[in-house]
């Protein structure tokens, strides 16, 4: 029997055991001990020494409730009796009360933290990870991580599911939004910034999806395949990079299989890359249901299973009674749970729950947007609009009126009175809706341009928005795409005709700005039909007002393209996803299809390797529509003057604001590898966001780490720098570099 509680359904069981379940709780709790008591409440002594005190205290059955979860609210197929402990996140870990280890409450927070609105509270929407990665600012990326950490310990969580960091490999992936683009040395250096400063803040951090969960097709089934140095080289790389600067508590492992084995249970994954080469200190928690086995999973390293119990409870108790799993391994799983508990100041600073600082969120949130939102396209100058030139604007589409839409699935944040396109009272949000936030890019730039008429069109019937944009001075399309966890995107079309619509706008009066609010890259057959494209992507709490801004000038645009866009699926490394077999559809994406081990052969071959995105472009000779790092400003700059000094592995050079505005210009330095490397195609290796007032230069040092410069040698299993010259290459972007020089590297 279900009772319906909140739209979802719980099975009464779970009421019957409410009563007994809360009189051993809190049994276990005891009056705080005396300081003697409890030596590892000594905050001078380090994390490991404070976790291997407690550990020696522990009974099995202690060390067991550290190492799996119990149950996620809201999902019934996933409830235990103490899942009503867990304050409606994804998952909870017991703590050790009787020796004041406190429970591990964890919320999904990939922009914000997620499903407040089910528990009536509020949180941020930041713009989405994509988004705020092309801002290319770790001091963004900080603050990034520090509102979610407030707004999670405010809403009475300790730990955060996220930091994503799977490469844009694959673009159609539903996920792409969540994660921070296509480029190891980017996305990891901006996720390690944003989650040192979430644990700044007393959560644990996270990063995940480790590793290869790069698309979202048969995602629970999927046998990746890339060779250990291509891997090495592109997405792992991100992970290590993200790991040795934000040192997270916890690596969240992914649901996809890597050369046969489950990365949960992936020895090569967790223990020899991870645990030993990397020489990661904190725990490994499962990605929910990713869990498929007890031994192997532990053995290979895995640390907690979430959000049950099944393989790591019970099951595992057992196995260390039988002697089948050593106790060593049990401790060193604890140890490592405890450790990352006392390292993020979860016990020392316990959680109070607060009122979010709603003020202070929206300001992030606007700051962040401004730094992200990448003008594509600017013919003649047509933005930013002119306060006193215009007159009549037509505003088409993508629910422009009343919101920006946002990034679906575990993800997902609640706009305060729920989905803004529902009638009111209708406004509730579920995994999987289209969900719009209440941030009208209309009623924005009413307010920024007072003088001018605005005339909102649907944009339903493309023939009438037509007629409007042909009576306007300028119209503006607002374009949306959709995506989520759990699918992909079949192409790279902007769904729902909206092609179809721009182009009948844009042959209608060719001032026709487009603005695109999309988790991924789109193609675009109208592009040379319209005078502007902004990039706005999903653009969070204050999306509308950073737009209007951008859109009117008060701020000049900066950010540039974190992953390519390409002409055409064509140009993928594989122009289709391979689609699941009948047999296998259904088992393939969903998270709570449970744990069985799959005996499917979907696979998936990455043979492109360390080509990801623009790499694969320059290898395969093929033009992007949008080149990696691509992005205009409403100024200009120059580039001169580039020195280097090999044995430094420094490079310097001059930018030059030479326009009539203020802006912030992101330099990027790339280098192309000696021959005998074999990678003829230019990486990534360093970069600086710079302001620039007008007629100001400033020059630019950037130190190159020799990992960027290296490669990853399979025999020796280590990174090694081959000797000889490298061409240093500097400029605007990965397809724009009018610097060169050399590292002559003995
Ligand atoms: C997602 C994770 C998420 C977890 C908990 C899974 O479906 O892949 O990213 O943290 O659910 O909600």
């Amino acid at each position: 029997m279900q009772i319906l509680w909140s739209g979802k359904f719980l099975p009464l069981a779970c009421f019957a055991v409410f009563s007994i379940v809360n009189v051993s709780i809190s049994a276990q709790v005891t009056t705080p001990a005396s300081p003697s008591a409890r030596p590892w409440m000594n905050k001078n002594l380090s994390p490991d020494e404070r976790a291997e005190l407690v550990l020696k205290q522990m009974t099995l059955e202690e060390k067991i409730n550290l190492l799996h979860g119990t149950g996620m609210a809201h999902v019934p197929n996933w409830q235990t009796p103490l899942t009503y402990l867990s304050n409606g996140g994804a998952g909870m870990t017991l703590g050790v009360p009787r020796l004041g280890i406190p429970n591990i409450y964890m919320s999904d927070a990939a922009y914000g933290v997620r499903s407040s609105g089910e528990n009536g509270r509020y949180s941020t929407a930041l713009p989405s990870p994509v988004g705020a990665a092309s801002s290319w600012s770790t001091e963004a990326a900080c603050e990034y991580g520090g509102l979610i950490g407030r707004e999670l310990r405010a809403q009475g969580y300790n730990m955060t599911l996220g930091g994503g960091v799977n490469l844009t490999r694959e673009p159609r992936n539903g996920r792409t939004f969540e994660y921070m683009g296509e480029d190891p040395l980017l996305a990891g250096t901006l996720v390690g910034h944003r989650i040192k400063c979430e644990q700044a803040e007393h959560v644990i951090g996270d990063i995940k999806h480790y590793a290869l969960n790069d698309q979202e097709t048969g995602r629970n089934i999927v046998d990746v395949h890339m060779s250990k140095r291509a891997m090495q080289e592109s997405d792992l790389l991100a992970f290590q990079i993200g790991i040795r600067i934000g040192n997270p508590g916890a690596v969240m492992c992914s649901y996809n299989r890597i050369d046969g084995d489950y990365a949960c249970e992936n020895k090569y994954l967790l223990t020899d890359v991870l645990k030993e080469e990397w020489n990661y200190k904190g725990f490994v928690v499962s990605d929910w249901g990713g869990t498929h086995s007890t031994q192997k999973a532990s053995a290979a390293g895995l640390d907690n299973e979430q959000p049950m119990d099944q393989y790591f409870g019970p099951q595992l108790k057992e196995a260390v009674e039988s002697g089948r799993v050593p106790m060593t391994e049990i401790d060193d799983h604890a140890h490592r749970i405890l450790r990352s508990e006392f390292l993020s100041g979860i016990v020392d600073d316990p959680i109070q729950k607060s009122v979010v600082d709603v003020e202070r969120g929206f300001e992030i949130s606007q700051r962040i947007e401004e730094q992200s939102i990448v003008l594509l396209k600017n013919e003649k100058n047509i933005l930013p609009l002119d306060q006193t030139g215009v007159h009549n604007v037509a505003i088409i589409g993508a629910h422009a009126d009343v919101g920006m839409i946002s990034g679906g699935g575990s993800a997902q944040v609640d706009p305060p009175g729920g989905n803004a396109i529902m009638p009111p009272g209708q406004g509730a949000t579920h995994w999987q809706d289209h969900i719009w936030f209440p941030t009208s890019p209309l009623k924005a730039l009413k307010e920024k341009l007072p003088g001018a008429n605005f005339t909102f069109n649907t944009g339903d019937n493309a023939t009438s928005a037509a007629d409007l944009a042909r009576k306007s001075d300028i119209a503006i399309v607002f374009a949306s795409q959709w995506t989520s966890e759990g699918m992909d995107l079949p192409n790279l079309s902007l769904p729902n005709h909206q092609d179809g619509l721009i182009e009948q706008v844009a042959a209608a009066n060719p001032r026709t700005i487009v603005v695109l609010e999309t988790g991924t890259a789109v193609t675009m057959p109208w592009l040379n039909k319209v005078a502007a494209v902004v990039e706005a992507w999903y653009a969070g709490s204050r999306g509308h007002i950073a737009l209007a801004n951008v859109l009117t000038g008060t701020v000049n645009p900066s950010g540039k393209l974190a992953m390519t866009f390409p002409k055409s699926e064509q140009d993928l490394p594989r122009p289709v996803i391979a689609p699941l077999s009948k047999e296998d559809e259904g088992s393939g994406s969903s998270a709570v299809n449970g744990t069985a081990r799959s005996t499917s052969n979907y696979s998936v071959h990455y043979d492109e390797g360390v080509k990801v995105g623009y790499k694969w472009y320059e290898a395969e000779h093929k033009q992007p529509l949008f080149p990696f790092g691509f992005g205009l400003s409403y100024t200009s700059y120059s580039y001169s003057g580039l020195t280097t000094d090999s044995t430094q592995k420094t490079v310097s050079f001059t930018v030059k604001n030479t326009g009539k505005r203020t802006g912030a210009e992101i330099a990027q330095i790339y280098a192309v590898l000696p021959q005998q490397a074999g990678e003829p195609f230019k990486r990534l290796v360093g970069w600086q966001r710079v302001d620039l007032s007008p007629g100001e230069s400033k020059t630019i040092s950037v130190t190159v780490d020799p990992q960027m410069l290296s490669i990853f040698d399979e025999q020796k299993n280590d990174w090694q720098l081959p000797p000889g010259r490298y061409r240093i290459l500097a400029g605007p972007s990965s397809a724009t570099t009018p610097l060169t020089g050399f590292f002559d590297l003995k």
